[in-house]
């Protein structure tokens, strides 16, 4: 009865605790205005509610404090690494481990040892510091998820899947001379959070094998995805966590990680691989960029930290607290009415704008008016992942139009309860029956990269 009733509550209790407070409407107003009508340009202490991110944004454990306290700031050779280092090995199987900042830091290493001008990077739906990563090192990256996630109502196991055929095709059509690797991001982030199977995974570094194209997992959250595969995949109910992720990883000869998700840490990453030839050509760049490599732009208590959240990140009992805690708000959202991506992704729910606010064209952002009308009316942050994000055509400098424009609402690790979410849910509906009179957006301000960062705008008229 106990474990039946125990299941997605959450498995821990709280020992500190952070006031929030719901700035007023006028207020509310003002900050707005002076951000340009871009939430991302709001003082964090002016949400309410904040779920921009799931990125560094977790509530460490007791242990994880407790381990930042034993950080050995040596320069050279800090336990914290062989720490660190042995969890990656003892959790992933890669013997290498090449500490990074965060993951954009990991991915500007790895890219910069592999990416040569001209080159193609195939993936599922890349996240867009790994595409503006490789279109920096003037390559591309080529789309090859399975078209079914296009769909943002079809109730799939696995919609963040690889097609096989794409990428084979791919593969025939540049070769391995101009493919460095191609790579899985599981789960996959913006394709909504949605899973990729072992068995696809099996198969892509089947096929990629058989061409000679090395794999890298973007195993942001890994752990996430391991536990899709426990609960959807056939055969693997019962096996533990830990050794999915030992299967996962499997597939692959390198790994970028941004342990601000699934190792719930404010700050850290790392490169991880089995291969030592991967590991000398990246290691010289990560001592450029990062730092030497038994510390990587990180301090000691970091890595510490990061071992330790590692292990946090694979709970089982957390896991299904994580994953529960997310649908929690999918499925509320979705019995008022609400247009909600199906099935609900691992570390957030995402509205689908072009169900939201119809009538507002992409290239007036309507993620950006809801984002911008959810605050206004609740003091809570969701993120566009659409059109504004997806950048501009390198070669055209058109708007590239996002095949699924969403907003997404983005859960912290460990951070709000179920309480939050409930007034999350208030919050949307409410922005949801004033929608007709929700007006699109203006550029008044684009940087030329990752514009979405910093862009400024005006409400058209
Ligand atoms: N890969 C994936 C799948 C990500 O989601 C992110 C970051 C990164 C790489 C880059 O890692 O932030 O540590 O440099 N995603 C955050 C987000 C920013 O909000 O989804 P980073």
């Amino acid at each position: 009865m106990g474990e039946e009733i125990f299941r997605d509550m959450e498995p821990f209790r709280i020992k500190m605790v952070e006031p929030i407070h719901l700035p007023s409407r006028e207020d509310r107003e003002r900050f707005l205005e002076e951000a340009g009508l871009n939430v991302f340009l709001i003082r964090g202490e002016n949400i309410l509610i904040d779920l921009l991110t799931d990125s560094g944004t977790g509530a460490m454990s007791d242990r994880q404090w407790a381990g930042l306290m034993m950080g050995d700031e040596t320069y050279a050779g800090s336990r914290n690494f062989y720490n660190l280092e042995a969890a990656v090995r003892d959790i992933l199987g890669f013997e290498y481990v090449l500490p990074c900042h965060q993951g954009r830091g990991a991915e500007n290493v790895l890219h910069t040892a592999l990416i040569k001008a001209g080159d193609v990077v195939p993936g599922n739906t890349h996240f867009d510091t790994t595409k503006a990563h490789i279109e920096h090192k003037k390559g591309r990256a080529i789309d090859c998820t399975i078209d079914e996630a296009a769909d943002p109502y079809l109730d799939l196991p696995f919609k963040g899947n690889l097609d096989l055929k794409k990428l084979e095709d791919v593969y025939k059509q540049y070769g391995r001379e101009k493919i460095p690797f191609t790579v899985v991001t599981a789960t996959c982030n913006s394709g909504g959070g949605q899973p990729v199977s072992l068995e696809n995974m099996r198969k892509v570094a089947e096929l990629s094998g058989r061409y000679g194209i090395p794999v890298c997992l973007d195993g942001a959250r890994f752990a996430e995805n391991c536990y899709f595969i426990k609960k959807r995949e056939k055969g693997m109910e019962n096996m533990p966590i830990k050794d999915i992720a030992r299967e996962t990883a499997a597939c692959f000869d390198m790994m970028t990680m941004s342990s601000k998700k699934d190792a719930i840490v404010n700050i850290g990453g790392f490169i991880a691989t089995g291969s030592r030839e991967i590991y000398d050509s990246v290691k010289n760049f990560g001592i450029l960029f990062e730092g030497f490599v038994t510390y990587g732009g990180l301090a000691g208590r970091d890595l510490e930290a990061m071992a330790r959240g590692l292990y946090e990140g694979i709970d089982e009992d957390y896991l299904t607290y994580r994953i529960g805690h997310v649908r929690y708000l999918g499925e509320k959202l979705r019995n008022m009415g609400m247009p909600v991506l199906w099935p609900p992704g691992g570390h957030a729910i995402y509205l689908d704008m072009k169900e939201f606010l119809p009538n507002i064209p992409q290239d007036q952002f309507p993620g950006m008016a809801f984002c911008a009308h959810l605050y206004l009316e609740s003091g809570v942050r969701g993120v566009e992942i659409g059109t504004l994000l997806n950048g501009r055509d390198p070669d055209t400098g058109m708007n590239r139009p996002a095949k699924l424009e969403l907003v997404r609402l983005t859960i912290p690790r460990r951070v709000y309860t179920h309480r939050h979410l409930d007034y999350v849910a208030k919050a949307v509906k409410k922005v949801w029956d004033m929608r007709d009179s929700i007006r699109g957006l203006e550029l008044t301000e684009e940087p030329p990269v990752l514009r979405h960062f910093t862009a400024r705008f005006k409400w058209v008229e």
